[in-house]
């Protein structure tokens, strides 16, 4: 059959990188991303298509014949692409617009946690900036202010004075955000270290596939203003069995079935954004997508067919697949970002040493660049490339990332030089 990703990041290389694999395309199928970029190129066909444009969207589907389409990105999917492209009566791998909110609005998620006594920080929703700073003076400090629409995660101040939490309420209501900002959440500061866990559910099963920790700061020893991610490795160990567990019992499980009971089924991946505190896992934040970088990692550990796996989910048919097999062998990504990242980027800096880079088995999954006409290829994103690899523990993966990392040569690119610090750590006093 025919597939289409929707994306252009490197997720989107990553999950281009396994569809590509898949026994879906056998037999003469073609693998479309769009935009895609020059790393996807390698290995789908790339095509110009507006997704904001539902009936473009439907009208390629249709020529295509394509049947399946997997959307990486949110804000297809809160703008209701899925709910489109379904209603038009193909296979979606992606939540509908009404099951979307559970990235799309903070207020909408934690409400739903409260309904359905699931662990999360305890929470207020603010519509004004007065009713805000009120909210403020019950919360102690640290607290945390959040926008609750989408903000390209730059919506999240978590203040340590009382001056910042002003200053990031005043941030919202003065309309940084748009209408992203128009409401607000005021949060208590949770206390633990963070890790990742994602899942597959088609509404009704839930398959879960792997854990992984992100590193959100721009700087090493997790320092500087927060970005969209810097690096990151899976499996999480931190989150050990019996806290996966107790994360899926009482965290993911009471969502999915939540969201049935409020009529609007959530089908795609299930993103959990968790905190290990002393009272056990809680619920940061939910994703509708696959996280980026985290995505990189699971994929490079992933052994099953990852169409069939998404397809699936696309159809309802969890219940009926064999649970997804992941190597035991940790995997770990470095994003090499633009200068000036998470701020304004400074694009164009040249990248050479690619094909070096991957000669010991590494992967370098695009992120953001570009491919001028004379086959020079150049940064044209704040991230730029995700540098991965795998080994027998994170610190192997680590080293060879980096080794990887020291083999291309883009003199306007950096990167963080320690990521997966926890883990390396962790493993060093505990020899496997
Ligand atoms: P989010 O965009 O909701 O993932 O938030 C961004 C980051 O802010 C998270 O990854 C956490 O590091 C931090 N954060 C969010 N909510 C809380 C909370 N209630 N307590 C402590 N840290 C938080
Ligand atoms: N890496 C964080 C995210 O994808 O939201």
């Amino acid at each position: 059959m025919n597939i289409l990703l929707l994306g252009s990041g490197g997720r989107e290389h990553a999950l281009a990188w396994k569809l590509a694999q898949s026994s879906l395309l056998h037999g003469g199928g073609t693998l479309y991303a769009a935009p895609g970029n020059p790393g996807i190129a390698a290995h789908a066909t790339l095509v110009n298509l507006d997704v904001t444009d539902h009936a473009a969207a439907i009208a390629f589907c249709e020529a295509q014949r394509i049947g399946l389409v997997v959307v990486g990105p949110e804000a297809p999917l809160v703008d209701g692409l899925a709910d489109s492209l379904r209603g038009a009566g193909f296979a979606v791998f992606g939540p509908s617009k009404l099951a979307a909110q559970l990235e799309g609005s903070k207020g909408f998620t934690k409400d739903l946690c409260a309904r359905a006594d699931i662990p999360t920080a305890g929470y207020q929703r603010v519509t004004s900036r007065d009713g805000a700073l009120a909210a403020l003076d019950a919360f102690g400090i640290p607290v945390v202010i959040k926008a609750d629409g989408l903000a390209a995660g730059k919506g999240v101040t978590v203040a340590m004075t009382r001056a910042e939490a002003d200053e990031a309420v005043d941030d919202i209501f003065a309309g940084r955000f748009g209408s992203a900002g128009a409401e607000a959440v005021i949060e208590e500061f949770l206390e633990g270290e963070e890790a990742s866990f994602f899942a597959l559910t088609d509404g009704a099963t839930i398959v879960p596939l792997a854990s992984a920790q992100d590193h959100k700061r721009v700087g090493d020893g997790d320092t500087g203003p927060n970005t969209g991610g810097m690096g990151a490795y899976s499996p999480a160990r931190v989150l050990t069995p019996e806290l996966e567990g107790e994360a899926m019992v009482r965290i993911v499980a009471p969502t999915v079935k939540a969201m049935a009971d409020a009529g609007m089924p959530y089908s795609g991946v299930l993103y959990a954004g968790l905190m290990l505190t002393r009272d056990g896992p809680k619920l940061i934040e939910y994703n509708a997508r696959f996280g980026d970088p985290e995505c990189q990692v699971l994929m490079m550990r992933l052994e099953s067919d990852l169409g069939e796996l998404l397809l699936a989910c696309a159809e309802n048919r969890l219940a009926a697949i064999e649970p997804p097999r992941f190597s035991d062998d940790p995997a770990l990504t470095v994003v090499m970002a633009a200068q000036g990242y998470p701020g304004t980027p400074q694009k164009g800096g040249r990248i050479d040493g690619i094909p070096a880079a991957e000669a010991a088995g590494a992967r370098v999954f695009h992120a953001g660049t570009a491919l001028g006409i004379d086959g020079v290829l150049t940064a044209s994103g704040g991230r730029v490339l995700n540098v991965t690899a795998r080994g027998r523990t994170v610190a192997e993966a680590q080293a060879a990332a980096y080794a990887a990392v020291d083999a291309i040569t883009a003199p306007e690119l950096f990167c963080r030089r320690d990521i997966g610090w926890r883990e390396v750590e962790r493993e060093s006093a505990t020899p496997a």
